[in-house]
């Protein structure tokens, strides 16, 4: 069994030194690590003992800035093996071309991904506001007989969703649009059963365009980041978190993943009842 990388770099770089390298995702055969701004001098041997220990990873990027801008794109600079960011990456039966550095990706959200396809009923008309490369709506695809509607407006990021559609055979199946959620909401009023909300910096905002979209009964899963104090209790910050939800019943919750100290993303699923 290889040691893990912050037990190999302890020698290397010292042990507080090790300590503070952040945690690191593999996309294919591609790493981002997260290397602090005080230990960039070492980033090369970081990187190059990433790859002696993952002997699958032909190149590492590190993430230098946080995820930014309306694109939800972390600024990446190559740090060791081949120069090149774009791969592909497989989950859930499915395979993803991306660019880590054009695109929003993260495999953190597999399982939820996971979750949301076995929800879904075949023969569910399906809408993903914010789809970057068609992750959750090809899982989607590839487990039910559903239409996603699917629209993005990073144009590399709709480019790589056109192509991914392709690769998983997916044509008519996931409908990709290079638009404005809001846009393509005004020509599906009416007409889904379910919406996704994948992108919590406009979650709020869109919600109303989520509710337009969807028939008299519907699902919506919106995706929120959820801050709570030192010494508070996490469960009681996601109940909290569900009065921000404008309308309907929120039937589950749960942690999606850790987005920083004491702050996690969490999604909930809420059902929508236009006649009551
Ligand atoms: C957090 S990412 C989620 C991507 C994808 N669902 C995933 O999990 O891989 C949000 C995506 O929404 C896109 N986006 C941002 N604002 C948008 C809008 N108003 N309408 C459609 N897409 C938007 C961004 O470009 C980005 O690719």
């Amino acid at each position: 069994m290889p040691r893990p990388l912050k037990e190999l770099l302890k020698d290397i770089i010292g042990e507080k030194a090790a300590r503070a390298v952040g945690a690191f995702d593999l996309i294919g055969d591609i790493a981002v690590i997260r290397i602090p701004e005080e230990l960039r001098a070492h980033s090369e041997i970081i990187g190059k003992t990433l790859m002696k220990i993952n002997k699958n990873v032909k190149s590492v990027w590190a993430q230098i800035g946080p995820v930014e801008g309306d694109f939800r794109i972390r600024e990446l600079v190559h740090i060791a093996g081949e120069k090149r960011s774009e791969t592909i990456y497989k989950e859930n039966g499915c395979i993803f071309k991306v660019d880590v550095t054009k695109v929003f990706f993260t495999p953190r959200l597999s399982q939820e991904r996971k979750r949301i396809a076995d929800l879904v009923s075949d023969n569910e008309t399906v809408f993903n506001m914010f789809a970057g490369v068609g992750t959750f709506s090809i899982v989607i695809a590839k487990k039910k007989f559903a239409v996603v509607h699917s629209s993005e407006i990073n144009p590399h990021a709709y480019n790589y969703m056109v192509e991914n559609i392709s690769l998983n055979k997916l044509k008519g199946m996931v409908i990709p649009y290079l638009n404005d959620a809001a846009e393509v909401a005004e020509k599906l009023e009416g007409k889904a059963d379910r919406v996704l909300m994948p992108l919590p910096e406009k979650a709020i905002e869109y919600y109303k365009y989520a509710i337009k979209t969807l028939k008299n009964h519907g699902f919506v899963h919106i995706y929120l980041h959820i801050s709570y104090p030192k010494g508070s209790n996490e469960n009681d910050a996601l109940i909290k978190g569900s009065d921000l939800i404008p309308t309907g019943k929120v039937i589950y919750y749960r942690v999606v993943r850790q987005v920083g100290p004491r702050t996690v993303q969490a999604v909930y699923d809420v059902e929508i009842n236009k006649d009551l």
